[in-house]
């Protein structure tokens, strides 16, 4: 996981302890956990959807590939979670990054890394 991405989520994670929290002492303990901001967790991601809505019209409706688009059935076997969370979020080639962020990029590269 690279340095930029690290403080992305780091931040992320202090402008909700900020938010939600309201207490100094969670900060300094580094809590970021207000149990209050569910959508936000990566648990509670369901990836499986994301993919089926974001992913599928290049990947295959089975994520089996199609033609120049690779599959990603068995993309776990190829790539690590990192590498994968690395397409989804700068792209390669011809795939365009950022078509997910944040917590939903991460549970889909944790949930593709599982598909071997
Ligand atoms: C516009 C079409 C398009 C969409 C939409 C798309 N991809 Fe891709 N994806 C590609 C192409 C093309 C490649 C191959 C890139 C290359 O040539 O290196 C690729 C490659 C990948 C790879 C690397 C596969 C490997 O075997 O190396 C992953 C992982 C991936 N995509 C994940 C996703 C996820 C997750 C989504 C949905 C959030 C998504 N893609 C949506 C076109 C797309």
């Amino acid at each position: 996981m690279n340095k930029k991405l690290l403080a992305v989520i780091f931040g992320a994670g202090l402008m909700l302890a900020a938010c939600g929290g309201g207490d100094d002492e969670a900060k300094d303990t580094g809590t970021t956990d207000t149990g209050t901001t569910d959508s936000t967790e990566t648990a509670s991601v369901d990836a499986e959807k994301i993919v089926n809505s974001k992913c599928i019209s290049c990947h295959g409706g089975n994520l089996e590939g199609q033609g120049n688009f690779p599959a990603l059935a068995d993309v776990g076997s190829r790539l690590s979670e990192d590498e994968i969370l690395n397409v989804i979020l700068n792209g390669r080639g011809t795939m365009p990054g950022k078509i997910i962020e944040g917590a939903d990029a991460e549970a889909v590269a944790a949930w593709l890394a599982e598909k071997k």
